[in-house]
């Protein structure tokens, strides 16, 4: 069953001057969908994110929203919302005068704001604290008003750049998990921008790996079979060679490669396997002195534990 996309970013340049920050950028976000805009700083996530916000305007390309051309279209009336790093709430305002905010600019009764107001409090746990003012939280509270307010009107994409990364370790790893809970029960699209790999493979459906302004690849966390590779596809994974076991240590995923050369080095052989077009240095512990049973030339198996591989791309 293919779900329809709730973003479509259709060779989407930006220049600044003449630097290009967005180079032909070509994906769709699916609805519902946890995606995830990976890449390192200045690689062009913010600028993307600003774009599908129209805080920004695009230097060509087009954008639809629920297959609906939004390129033209202001910020105001996009049903998407963005959550940004540093929370951004409205000191002088209780939380739930903040939550409130853009519910009266768009036109809602009294009585329906303080039903939104109270379902969103209770949504991110901060029922308890509705009168407080954003200074007298701690860092993850504030982002969690901040999250209630980006969520009060039901937008159908909320923009998160990097929401988590001005909350110490502890508290981010807590709000990965509240983030994930809170895009599961309202079934929005949340398109999250992180640098952090991990942070991205922990929550996201899917991965777009950003670099130079460019999307580079597209992953899905997917599952392989214990008999081989079935589902794998093309998929980019990065796993620690030392996890990989070669020859009769090879377990849990198995794929069929090439002794290119080997070099015994007492209790371990250090083998040089090609895999496709890959070329792996692996080490095998030897069992017994002298043990070397693989030949050059000859076809090995390798193996590593789903577990222990993370899928990058596809
Ligand atoms: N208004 C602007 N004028 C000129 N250059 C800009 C402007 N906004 C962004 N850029 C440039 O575009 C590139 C992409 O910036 P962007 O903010 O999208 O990066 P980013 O991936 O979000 O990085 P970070 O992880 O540091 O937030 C950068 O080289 C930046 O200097
Ligand atoms: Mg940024």
């Amino acid at each position: 069953m293919s779900r329809s996309s709730a973003i479509e970013v259709m060779n989407m340049s930006k220049n600044f001057g003449d630097y290009t920050a967005l180079d032909h950028v070509d994906f769709k976000i699916l609805q519902n969908e946890f995606f995830t805009l990976l890449g390192p700083s200045g690689c062009g996530k913010t600028t993307l994110l600003r774009m599908i916000a129209a805080f920004e305007t695009s230097s060509s390309g087009t954008l639809l929203l629920n297959g609906h051309e939004i390129s033209q279209m202001p910020a105001h009336k996009r049903r998407v919302n963005t959550v940004f790093q540093n929370y951004a709430l409205f000191p002088h305002m209780t939380l739930s005068q903040n939550i409130a905010f853009g519910l009266k600019n768009l036109g809602w009764d009294k009585a329906r704001i303080t039903a939104r107001v109270g379902e969103l409090l209770e949504m991110v746990h901060m029922e308890q604290f509705a009168a407080r003012k954003p200074d007298q939280l701690s860092g993850g509270q504030r982002q969690r008003i901040a999250l209630a307010r980006a969520l009060a009107a039901e937008p159908e994409v909320l923009l998160l750049d990097e929401p988590l990364s001005a909350l110490d370790l502890k508290l981010r790893q807590a709000m990965r998990d509240e983030l994930r809970r809170l895009q599961r029960e309202t079934g929005i699209t949340f398109v999250f921008v992180t640098h952090d790999q991990e942070e991205a493979l922990d929550m996201s459906d899917r991965i777009a790996v950003m670099g130079k302004g460019r999307v580079q690849q597209i992953g899905t966390k997917i599952t392989t079979t214990h008999q081989g590779v079935t589902g794998l596809g093309s998929a980019t994974m990065s796993i620690r060679t030392e996890k990989i076991g070669v020859g009769d240590q090879a377990e849990g995923v198995i794929l069929s490669g090439t002794v290119r050369a080997r070099n015994y080095m007492g209790g371990f052989t250090h083998y040089t396997v090609q895999i496709g077009d890959q070329t792996l240095r692996l080490s095998r512990r030897n069992a017994h002195s002298h043990e070397d049973s693989l030949e050059i030339g000859g076809t090995v198996q390798v193996g590593f534990r789903e577990t222990d591989a993370r899928v990058l791309g596809q």
